[in-house]
């Protein structure tokens, strides 16, 4: 299978003797634990299944209701935060779908009134649709950007509203199923053994990634193929998982996912959320970060270079990028760039990116290789589920249960005090 290919060259020197193996023994045995379900969490393994034991009438429901979006509207305003947007966001700039379905639009994914306002000036004029996606339905920054945007609906087209509004949540608890049942919205279910952060591959990725023109019979066919291999012992997910495991325990508690394209900012953001919410708790967990090069090597390569050796970087290298552009010649190579005349673009990101992992394997910062053929539906679902179970497993490998999140509702409890909500 041609998929992701893990590159350990440069952390294999921080390694002790039989570390690795042992180490990957370890990510195996994590392994079938997840697969024979007796770990911790185990009640929200939905997600292991989804690649190929999806529901074909549900998807087909999917692809129908992003085909009607795309028939009716310029835009689609999809509402949602944290696990209900990211991986939406993340495919569709990886995947470069801009233009080719209907525009997606975010909402409620903070509590800014500035964008609010911005958002309801843009579409004042536009042809739009809204999907809401919020698994328990009463999270409060999707809530008040559904309240505002179904009430610029229903101002906008009247009755008509009601075909132009969609929704994805739980089967059947949540203020958002309420209001669905009521007005008749076609809905979508993110079924209950699946948390937030692991749904990229239900409706609430699939359903704006369709309606944006991606193809996402493919992605899950990409997902399903890693499904089939990562169980493996000597699968790159698990040697993924082995490698971040002993670099941890020897104290280098901060990952940098580093990426080489811009389309694949939202990725890292998305990687981000799924390790941060996964493994940092018991005061435990590697501190996930992101870059995106080389720009941030002209403001973080300075401290990845020569600050606190407590990180390593996992990099994403894109093997065949979609598009290049050839350097041309200048007449009096005035600029100093003759030497790079008549080579592409791509060439010279890509020896960036061999001289950035060179200079900072040396200057004591690991580096792990991830590399991804293109970015198409097919391999980004592939990394989505390499993502997924390197974090189950490596979550079981440190100790914590990978699937809960306990320490998000700290914050919203003093939020509502001050806010006045009542009960609290
Ligand atoms: O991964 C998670 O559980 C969170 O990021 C949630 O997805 C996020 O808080 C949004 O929750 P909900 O979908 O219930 O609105």
């Amino acid at each position: 299978m041609e998929g992701i290919k893990i590159d350990l060259t440069y952390c294999a020197g921080f390694f002790n003797g039989s570390e690795f193996d042992e180490s990957l023994e370890t990510a195996a045995g994590m392994a079938d634990s997840l697969d024979k379900k007796t770990g911790r969490g185990r009640e929200y393994l939905g997600w292991m299944d989804l690649p190929h034991k999806y529901d074909r009438g549900e998807i087909k429901r999917v692809i129908e209701a992003a085909a009607r979006i795309r028939g009716q509207s310029e835009y689609l305003i999809n509402i949602g935060i944290g696990g209900s947007y990211l991986g939406a966001k993340a495919l569709e700039d990886a995947l470069h779908l801009k233009g080719k379905g209907a525009g997606i639009l975010y909402a409620g994914n903070s509590l800014s009134g500035t964008e609010m306002s911005r958002l309801l000036s843009f579409i004042e004029d536009k042809e739009v649709s809204l999907n809401v996606v919020s698994k328990s339905g009463t999270t409060t920054e999707p809530a008040i950007a559904f309240r505002i945007l179904k009430n610029h609906m229903e101002k906008r087209y009247g009755a008509g509203a009601r075909d132009r509004i969609f929704a994805v949540t739980d089967s059947s608890r949540g203020a958002v199923k309420d209001i669905c049942d009521r007005e008749g919205y076609t809905s979508f279910v993110i079924p209950d053994n699946i948390g937030g952060r692991y749904s990229v591959l239900t409706p609430v990725g699939l359903l704006p990634l369709s309606a944006a023109g991606a193809d996402i019979l493919q992605l899950l066919e990409g997902a399903a193929e890693v499904r089939r291999g990562c169980v493996k012992k000597d699968s790159e997910c698990l040697k993924y998982a082995a490698a971040r495991n002993i670099l941890y325990n020897s104290g280098k508690t901060t990952e940098i996912l580093g990426v080489y394209e811009n389309s694949l900012r939202y990725f890292a953001e998305w990687w981000k959320q799924l390790f941060g919410e996964s493994e940092g708790k018991e005061n435990k967990g590697l501190f996930p970060a992101s870059v995106v090069f080389s720009a941030d090597l002209h403001s973080m390569g300075q401290y990845i270079q020569q600050g606190i050796r407590n990180i390593f970087e996992t990099i994403i290298s894109v093997e065949s990028p979609p598009l290049d552009v050839i350097i041309p010649p200048a007449g009096d190579d005035g600029d100093g760039l003759g030497y790079l005349s008549g080579k592409t673009m791509n060439y010279v990101n890509e020896t960036a990116l061999k001289a950035t992992v060179s200079a900072h394997t040396a200057g004591g910062v690991p580096n792990i290789i991830l590399g991804l053929p293109e970015q198409n539906e097919r391999h980004m679902g592939q990394l989505v589920y390499f993502f997924e179970y390197a974090c189950a497993v490596s979550g079981y490998m440190l100790g914590v249960n990978p699937f809960d999140q306990p320490g998000v509702e700290d914050y919203k409890k003093e939020m509502f005090r001050m806010l006045g909500k009542p009960g609290h």
